[in-house]
């Protein structure tokens, strides 16, 4: 039998530190809507995205290099003076294409900063791309002789349940004779093996979902839930600090 993938989901960002000392390949999957939208921005034609922590590093960054866009959101809503918010319906080809992304989000892009540490490939996920990401991190773990780390985000370090769907869809997409799951990415799996009916009803009843549906933003919820409909895995590679498409 060949090299079986430890495979990990973790059910908040803060559980970083661990996934940091285990140097394991990285999926960050915040669906609700960082992940879905830097997803949708590389398929739209981005070139890179920064991921960064704060507004203040997002407009440090705009000073340097003007014709970067500025991009993310607090409170849900675009930041005064940014150029683009988090829905991923604004990030258009012709917004997008062929352009430079600095993105600062509430939980997302600081997830996706500080998965860097593991000084391995850090891969965006998301039910758009679920597939793809999956065969990807896959790939990539049987290269570097990693384990791979499914990290639901969740909101303000606490769990989300859209997070925890998305990677369970992403776990149940490798290849169950190659893997070895721990038991959260059992759970996870567990409750999206029905992707048509229990899979939708549970990510719309999400307090998250609910919560973009009552400030208007009910269409990305929808987007969001999209299941493959792009083969673009955005990757972070070892010491960089963007992600752009290999
Ligand atoms: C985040 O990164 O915290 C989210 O993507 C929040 C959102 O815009 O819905």
């Amino acid at each position: 039998m060949g090299l079986r993938i430890k495979v990990y989901v973790e059910t908040a960002w803060k559980a970083m530190n661990q996934v940091i000392q285990r140097r394991d390949i990285v999926v960050v999957v915040d669906v609700l809507r960082a992940s879905t939208t830097v997803v949708n921005a590389f398929a739209n034609g981005a070139v890179r995205v920064y991921p960064v922590e704060t507004i203040r590093e997002a407009w440090a960054m705009k000073r340097e290099n003007p014709e970067i866009i500025l991009c993310g959101e607090r409170g849900g809503l675009r930041p005064r003076g940014f150029e683009l918010g988090n829905s991923p319906l604004e990030y258009t080809s012709e917004r997008v294409r062929g352009r430079w992304l600095v993105m600062t989000t509430t939980d997302g892009t600081r997830a996706m900063n500080r998965a860097r540490a593991t000084q391995r490939p850090v891969l965006v996920g998301a039910c758009i791309n679920s597939a793809a990401a999956a065969r990807r991190a896959f790939e990539l773990a049987g290269d570097l002789s990693s384990g791979v780390s499914i990290v639901a985000v969740g909101r303000k370090g606490d769990f989300s349940l859209e997070d925890f769907l998305c990677a369970g869809l992403i776990a149940g997409k490798m290849p169950e004779d190659g893997c070895d799951y721990s038991d959260a990415a059992l759970a996870a799996i567990s409750l999206t093996e029905d992707a048509d009916e229990s899979f939708p009803t549970l990510f719309n009843k999400s307090s998250h979902a609910s919560e973009l549906k009552d400030i208007g933003l009910g269409r990305d919820v929808v987007f969001a839930s999209n299941i493959d409909k792009f083969r673009v895995v955005p990757m972070l590679e070892r010491g960089a600090s963007h992600f752009k498409l290999e």
